[in-house]
This record gives C-alpha cells, sequence and structure tokens, in this order.
C-alpha cells in the first residue's frame, strides 16, 4: 500500500512586524486588551511589493532546501490560499514557473483557515492513487490587504506568511487518515461579501474587507473542534494517548486551550505560534509545524493531529506521523 510522509516544510515570514502596540494608532484597543482575547502579541505584514506568490515562493524554496529536493523532482503544486495574488492564473501555476519545475499539475484551493488541511488530504490522495509521488503543498495569505484597518474587531487578529510542506510516497504512514467539512449555512457570521463573480446587481455593494461576528466565530469553532478531534480520532483508531502534539490552526489561544482541553491534552504538546504569526489562515498550520520541526520540538516518529477551522465554514484535519 502507498501512503504519504511529510519529507520537509518550510516557511517565510515577511520582515515587517507590527505589534499589539502599534495597533493603537488606527484604532483604540491596548496589548493588553489584544493580549487577554486572542493570545497575539504581533503579526507579520507583507511589504507593499510582496505578493501571496511571493510568500508562496519563499516558503517553498525554504522547503526545497530542507528536503535536499529540486523542484524538477516535483509531481505536483497545490497552494491553499483566499488572498490570490491574481483572480486567475492561480498562484500555484505562477510557483510552478518560477520554481522551475517541469510542466507538473498546479492549482490552487480556496478554503480560507483550512485550506492548508484540505490541500494536505487532496495531496495524500493523489500520492495514495500513484498520481504523483512527490507533492509540494503550500498556504499562502497575504491578509493585510483584505483587512480594515479601522475596524479593531478584526483587524488585530490577522497576519501575512507562508507555510509549505513536501508530501512523499512511502510504504509506511505518513498521513494516517483525514477528515473534512463543510457547511455554508452561515456564511455572513465570517466572509468578504461579493467577490468578482456575484450578480452584477450587488457588484456596487463589493466589499474588499473581511467582515466578522467574532463572538459568534468563536462559540461555533470551539464545538465543531472538539468534534473534529474526536472523529479523527476514531477514524483513524488511534487514542490521544498516542498523540505527542496538537498542531492546531493558530486563530485564537483560547479557541486552542479550549481544544486541548477537551483532549485533556497538556499545553507542552499543543504548538503555539498564534503570539507571534496572529492567524495566518492557510498559511498557519504549516508555519506553526515548520516552526516545531525547525526548533525540534516535534520530532521524527512522532504522532501528530493537525487541524483547523475557518471560513465558509469548512474544517478538517489529518492524524499524520512525522
Ligand atoms: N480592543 C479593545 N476593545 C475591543 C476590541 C479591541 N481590539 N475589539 C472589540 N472590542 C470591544 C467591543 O467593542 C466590545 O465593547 P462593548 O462591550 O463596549 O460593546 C467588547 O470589546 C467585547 O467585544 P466582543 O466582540 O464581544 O469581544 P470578544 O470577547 O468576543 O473578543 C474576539 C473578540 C477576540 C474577536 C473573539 O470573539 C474571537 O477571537 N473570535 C474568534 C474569531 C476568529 O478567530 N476568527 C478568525 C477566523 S475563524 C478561525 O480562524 C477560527
Amino acid at each position: 500500500m502507498t501512503f504519504s510522509k511529510i519529507l520537509a516544510t518550510g516557511a517565510y515570514l515577511p520582515e515587517k512586524i507590527l505589534t499589539n502596540q502599534d495597533l493603537t494608532q488606527y484604532f483604540d484597543t491596548s496589548d493588553e486588551w489584544i493580549r487577554t482575547r486572542t493570545g497575539i502579541e504581533q503579526r507579520h505584514i507583507a511589504a507593499k511589493d510582496q505578493s501571496s506568490t511571493d510568500l508562496a515562493y519563499l516558503a517553498a524554496l525554504d522547503a526545497l532546501e530542507s528536503a535536499n529536493l529540486n523542484a524538477r523532482e516535483l509531481d505536483l503544486i497545490i497552494v491553499a490560499t483566499s488572498t490570490a495574488e491574481h483572480h486567475f492564473p492561480s498562484n500555484a501555476s505562477q510557483l510552478q514557473h518560477r520554481l522551475g519545475c517541469r510542466n507538473i499539475a498546479a492549482f490552487d484551493i480556496q478554503a480560507v483557515c483550512s485550506g492548508f488541511v484540505y490541500a494536505l488530504n487532496i495531496a495524500d490522495n493523489f500520492i495514495r492513487a500513484k498520481q504523483a509521488k512527490r507533492v509540494l503543498v503550500v498556504g499562502a495569505e497575504l491578509f493585510s490587504n483584505v483587512l480594515d484597518w479601522s475596524d479593531r474587531g478584526t483587524a488585530i487578529l490577522f497576519g501575512d506568511g507562508a507555510g509549505a510542506c513536501i508530501l512523499e510516497a512511502s510504504s509506511t504512514p505518513g498521513i494516517h487518515g483525514s477528515v473534512l467539512h463543510a457547511d455554508g449555512e452561515q456564511k455572513e457570521l465570517l466572509w468578504i461579501p461579493n467577490g468578482i463573480g456575484s450578480p452584477a446587481c450587488q457588484r456596487q455593494t463589493r466589499s474588499p474587507h473581511i467582515h466578522m461576528q467574532g463572538r459568534e466565530v468563536f462559540k461555533v469553532a470551539v464545538r465543531t473542534l472538539a468534534n473534529l478531534v474526536n472523529e479523527l480520532l476514531e477514524s483513524c483508531q488511534i487514542s490521544i494517548e498516542d498523540i505527542d502534539f496538537l498542531v492546531p490552526h493558530q486563530a485564537n489561544l483560547r479557541i486552542i486551550k479550549s481544544t486541548a482541553e477537551h483532549l485533556k491534552l497538556p499545553m507542552e504538546k499543543v504548538i503555539v505560534t498564534v503570539n507571534k504569526h496572529a492567524n495566518t489562515s492557510a498559511a498557519s498550520v504549516p508555519l506553526a509545524l515548520d516552526y516545531a520541526i525547525k526548533n525540534k520540538i516535534i520530532k521524527r516518529g512522532d504522532n501528530l493531529i493537525l487541524e483547523a477551522f475557518g471560513g465558509g465554514f469548512t474544517w478538517g484535519g489529518s492524524i499524520i506521523t512525522y
């Protein structure tokens, strides 16, 4: 049987750091309020001339270097993003060109903050189906472009960055299993309404910014993630005692703590980067994974739960032996 294994990870975070204190110049807030409610201390913000493809490219280079792999050895590129550089072509096709790959398949997927776990599951299926041996999966976001910098309810939460992962075919797992879900019923709780494909009569109300009912999103996220981790453990027939680390989507430390408490997992077994990165949407899980691997917190053979929840709503995760 063929499984997929993580060969290497990579990351890129823009140079510019915006602290909570820096945000007080835009609206009435405080470092203390943001830290207490979210756990966030700072976020990275892309330079004016950087695109989400640039962020993806730099994270991909880092992953290729860590894997000691030439880009020509890749069989497929998937980029998870909801802040693509162009409406089309995809960031993934731009990456294919910039990395100097063969004419391999390359496409973007959009599942907001769950984008990376969706993309990882798709990559895993390509490998299991023997359609690819090595897949580059990237989560790349430039959320600073879609924030209303006068809205203290949303602007405090997000940051820019990209994380990457190279999956390779293996005779042992690897990815034990994944679970993906979506429910579009409550789209207005977290959205950027009226995109380029909206009806002409609605386009005049097109908004370039995120709109969110934070308190409601918080409640749904906590409830949904608790159910998701149970479902994952059950579907992979793995007990929580066998899990070494939880690598959660980094949206809010209180949401992360609540999932850890539900699993009765001590916080030493939970990877937290939300304090330094804020919520980087589809980039958050691969950035957290890369941080933990590069800092030798996660080691070869460790069993991990990856999970995410985001706009849509979408949610999902995987259980992986690194
Ligand atoms: N600074 C100071 N005060 C603020 C700020 C701020 N940045 N933002 C809101 N407030 C005020 C509000 O105006 C309100 O004041 P009022 O009581 O006088 O009306 C008060 O603080 C409470 O506002 P709430 O929105 O109810 O605050 P809450 O405790 O829910 O925290 C937060 C808000 C941090 C957004 C929280 O709801 C949250 O994290 N929700 C999850 C959202 C999320 O993570 N979304 C990301 C995408 S989904 C995902 O990735 C999981």
